[in-house]
């Protein structure tokens, strides 16, 4: 594709707040797609390990960590520059998204982020116990700052490829499969209208169904972390407890298993690191996989978007949702050192860049089960050779990133005053529309594949034959 669509104009100031694997690869589809004033565009990162990007494009660079203390009087100026609307875009890590968000908005600031962020050292902080550690308290955080200010500048909390993205998906996957089973519906246009339509279909859950097969040049050495994108990302969420939106179908809980006391109710935790808690499920091109448990935005958002309630507000259904992650097998090593090392992180991170990588793909997208038709997954298979020749400075894994955030940008500009929205709350045809050319082959794959498939061959295990959907047959003990 050589006639990239301009998207529209950002009329204001734009804030690019940390410039890692995921700002360097939204930089050129920012360039591509919309019309925006160069000389108003300012990027801050206290690291300036790729500042030559910026500096090549003539873009404003900023030495500096955005910080609690500072946040107000750095950002203020750089947002308000000039005249026009201007539009922050956080990709950092250790900034807190709900202040950020709350700052733009009262500045009449657009803002986009790809995780509920805490700042620096939440991740890391037990005081509180584990609860207080989980993406359930900090999603939390972001709807009562929506509560507080319903409506108003738009802020697109979570816009990434999962969070973001996989939320596009499980729309399109429901219309997909209530079409295969000749369901008689119209396209819900409400949440209830689509909550109602994934429990009439009988979905039972929704799993984040991906596998990284990106392979490095050079053999993972002893004591790195490498991975396919952010390392202090991943090892932040994969520290955390896991945890999952929790299904009224579910009839067992494991007992480390815990509810929340206040808020929507959606989702459990369990007393242990997601990056060490272990599911089976499925992806199309190598089938039957183990994946880590880590939490995620989205594991909790699906499950409360899909509550299925009647006229009083009683639960009648609700689906289970969680992340199946399979990352890149150096990833994989990495997280065995780490944990057989007492959780210790090893001395050394390191991202692997698109030149590193020899091939494979990421394969990221939802399994839809429970249904009549047992399960669906639908999703991209983007490979990193596509990737390199549709965009620089990313891998595969990048690009399913970006994309969703040039999207959510779209979308924001389309709709200035929708007040803080997440993905599931967000038009998915179009947000698909602009990410389509970025995700490879885009398609929907039905299998007869359950987690009771080839169980108890040579030794006994603890499974509910009564319904193959339980998490008790998911999770791997
Ligand atoms: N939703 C998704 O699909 C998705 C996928 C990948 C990454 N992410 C998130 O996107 C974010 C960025 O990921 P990445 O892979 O680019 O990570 P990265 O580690 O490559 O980059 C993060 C950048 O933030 C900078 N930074 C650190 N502290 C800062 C501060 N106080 N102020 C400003 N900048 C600061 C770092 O110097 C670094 O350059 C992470 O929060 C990650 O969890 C979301």
């Amino acid at each position: 594709m050589t006639d990239w669509p301009n998207h529209g104009t950002i009329s204001g100031p734009i804030v690019m707040i940390g410039f890692g694997s995921i700002g360097r690869g939204t930089l050129p589809l920012i360039e591509r797609h919309f019309t925006f004033d160069r000389s108003r565009f300012v990027v801050i990162d206290p690291s300036d390990a790729d500042r030559k990007l910026l500096d090549e494009r003539g873009i404003r660079y900023l030495q500096a960590a955005v910080t609690r203390e500072n946040y107000r009087d750095m950002l203020k100026p750089l947002l308000t520059e000039g005249s026009g609307q201007g539009f922050c875009v956080n990709l950092s890590v250790d900034t807190s998204s709900v202040d950020l968000m709350e700052f733009c908005r009262e500045l009449g600031v657009l803002y986009i982020d790809t995780v509920v962020e805490p700042w620096l050292g939440f991740y890391w902080d037990n005081s509180g116990g584990p609860a207080s550690r989980t993406n359930y308290a900090l999603r939390e955080t972001m709807l009562a700052a929506k509560n507080r200010k319903p409506g108003g500048t738009t802020a697109v909390s979570t816009c990434g490829a999962n969070p973001g993205m996989v939320s596009w998906f499980v729309k399109q996957a429901l219309v997909n499969i209530a079409s295969d089973l000749g369901h008689k519906f119209e396209e819900p246009k409400t949440r209830e209208g689509w909550a109602k339509l994934m429990a009439d279909i009988g979905v039972k859950g929704v799993h984040i169904a991906e596998r990284d097969t990106q392979r490095a040049k050079n053999p993972k050495p002893t004591n790195v972390f490498v991975n396919t994108w952010s390392v202090e990302g991943f090892l932040s969420e994969g520290m955390q407890p896991a945890e999952l939106g929790w299904g009224t179908h579910e009839k067992w809980m494991p007992e480390n298993g815990r509810t929340h006391e206040k808020g929507c109710g959606a989702a459990i935790y369990l007393l242990q690191p997601g990056a060490n808690t272990r599911v089976r499920s499925w992806c199309p091109t190598n089938g039957a996989q183990y994946g880590f448990l880590v939490t995620h935005n989205e594991s909790i958002s699906i499950a409360d978007y899909y509550t299925h309630r009647d006229a009083s507000g009683k639960v009648l259904s609700r689906p289970t949702c969680h992340y199946a992650y399979h990352p890149a097998n150096d990833a994989v090593m990495s997280l065995h050192e780490l944990f057989g090392n007492g959780g210790n992180m090893q001395p050394e991170h390191h991202i692997l860049t698109e030149s590193e990588i020899v091939d494979g793909i990421d394969e990221l997208g939802v399994l839809v089960f429970g249904h009549k038709n047992n399960a669906y997954w639908y999703g991209s298979q983007l490979s990193v050779e596509e990737t390199r020749r549709i965009a620089p400075y990313q891998n595969a894994t990048g690009m399913q990133v970006t994309s969703a955030v040039l999207a959510g940008m779209v979308w924001a500009l389309e709709n200035p005053n929708a007040g803080i929205v997440e993905a599931d709350e967000m038009d998915y045809k179009r947000c698909l529309e602009v990410q389509m050319p970025y995700l490879g082959p885009v398609q929907g794959f039905y299998t007869d594949w359950t987690p009771l498939k080839d169980r108890e061959k040579l030794f006994p295990e603890d499974v509910d034959y009564s319904d193959p959907w339980q998490f008790r047959n998911v999770l791997v003990r």
